[in-house]
């Protein structure tokens, strides 16, 4: 095909336009894709403190793109989840967007949304940054699809100091009889013993509980298939929960992680399961007077989920997610992030004196203790079997009936374990 110079000279601008566009380098023209819309639910408080933090070191790092805020507020991405699912159904990803390290990441491998990064490891040295275990919860046939920004702890008891010190409660419990005691205590000062949000919130709580009755091995089986739902040891659990439950606020089915929070920082509530955000939380907002420690029977477990980040085929700014990744995989970002976020870095080269006494205890754990995963956070389990957990808790919420339960957990298991 001939061209005319005319047209010839415009298809070479657009061509180098189009390389400016890929490549991020807008040559002082202007013309490249700036923006770098990071989708994530870290809306407010200590959330948004973490993500500040690394927005920070990205524009430090990366000043050839712009941060774009896509955050979608809701615990848990519980409003999230949805509206990235929908956009990556019509070909509209965001350039970036979080997932948990674990099958949830599987999820989006397996339905060809995101892309391979092995080969951006070794461009930026991050093969050997994270520990094994980590990495091989990220890679799929031999290639790793995310980059981890940390490790979260999810069975963590949070608790309002001055509250617990009223109903006479000096220690922690460490097994779920001295807990109902303790619960009693709270219950006869007046106060909500044991403050709850809803669906997922009751799965953390119920993972917990799950742990303390069958024991890390047994709890790791529930999300792989070889521990059965049916077992006594589970219907122990569910009448466990179900009398947990009666410590709890009445509207925890209305309520978010950071409205049952609310309720410990105000003195109305004694306790509450939640993950170690909610040390970075409580710090954002200036709360100090509270306690924590491992849910009462989770001794020597830390039960673990990790946030990580993507690249997403058909991102607009492929050029500029890759920077923001860098960055997150990167010890300055890691820093940055998660000296506010609540998590530890998952970086292994990290300066514990760097972090605020809680991490500290948490970096020492996560090395000397035993790892599970959390289901509720996408760590044990996909996305489907997560829904199927997380609707059978609301549905049991309401109607407190502990064979339906079991039947649900076992039909979901069989639907989704592996
Ligand atoms: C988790 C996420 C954490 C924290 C939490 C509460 O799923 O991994 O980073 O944001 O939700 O929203």
């Amino acid at each position: 095909m001939r061209l005319s110079r005319r047209v010839s000279v415009a298809v070479v601008g657009l061509t180098a336009l189009l390389a400016a566009t890929a490549c991020g380098d807008d040559g002082g023209g202007g013309t490249a894709v700036k923006n770098v819309e990071v989708f994530t639910w870290w809306a407010d408080g200590g959330e948004k403190a973490g993500l500040d933090g690394l927005v920070g070191t990205f524009g430090t790092a990366c000043p050839n793109f712009t941060f774009v805020n896509g955050a979608v507020a809701g615990g848990a991405g519980s409003n999230a989840k949805q509206v990235l699912a929908s956009r990556l159904t019509q070909s509209d990803p965001p350039d970036t967007f979080q997932a948990h390290a674990g099958n949830e990441l599987n999820d989006y491998i397996s339905a060809g949304q995101i892309e391979d990064l092995s080969a951006k490891y070794t461009e930026w040295g991050l093969t050997n940054a994270f520990p094994a275990g980590l990495i091989s919860n990220l890679t799929v046939d031999g290639k790793i699809y995310s980059v981890p920004a940390n490790i979260h702890r999810a069975n963590m008891l949070w608790g309002n100091k001055t509250v617990l010190a009223s109903a006479g409660i000096a220690a922690n419990a460490t097994s779920l009889d001295a807990f109902f005691t303790d619960l009693d205590k709270l219950k006869a000062k007046g106060v909500t013993p044991l403050a709850l949000g809803k669906d997922w919130t009751q799965l953390m709580l119920f993972e917990s509980v799950l742990i303390s009755n069958l024991g890390a091995d047994k709890f790791i089986g529930l999300w792989n298939g070889s521990t059965p739902w049916d077992g006594a040891d589970v219907t122990k659990s569910i009448a466990d929960l179900q009398k947990l439950m009666t410590y709890t606020n009445k509207d925890r089915d209305t309520f978010d992680w950071t409205d049952a929070e609310k309720l410990i920082m105000e003195g109305k509530a004694g306790y509450q399961l939640m993950g170690d955000w909610e040390a970075a939380d409580l710090d954002a907002k200036g709360f100090k007077d509270y306690s924590y420690t491992v849910f009462p029977g989770n001794t020597g477990v830390f039960q673990w989920l990790a946030d990580s980040f993507v690249l997403p085929k058909g991102a607009k700014n492929a050029a500029g997610t890759e920077c923001w990744l860098k960055t997150v995989g990167s010890a300055e970002g890691q820093k940055a992030f998660n000296t506010k976020k609540g998590s530890i870095p998952a970086r292994t080269d990290a300066v514990a004196a760097d972090y605020p006494a809680y991490q500290q205890t948490a970096i020492a754990d996560w090395k000397s203790l035993k790892q599970v995963p959390s289901c509720a956070h996408g760590a044990g389990c996909s996305q489907g079997y997560m829904g199927a957990l997380n609707s059978a808790m609301g549905k049991f919420s309401s109607d407190g009936n502990v064979s339906a339960l079991q039947t649900a957990l076992v039909a979901a298991a069989g639907q989704f374990a592996k």
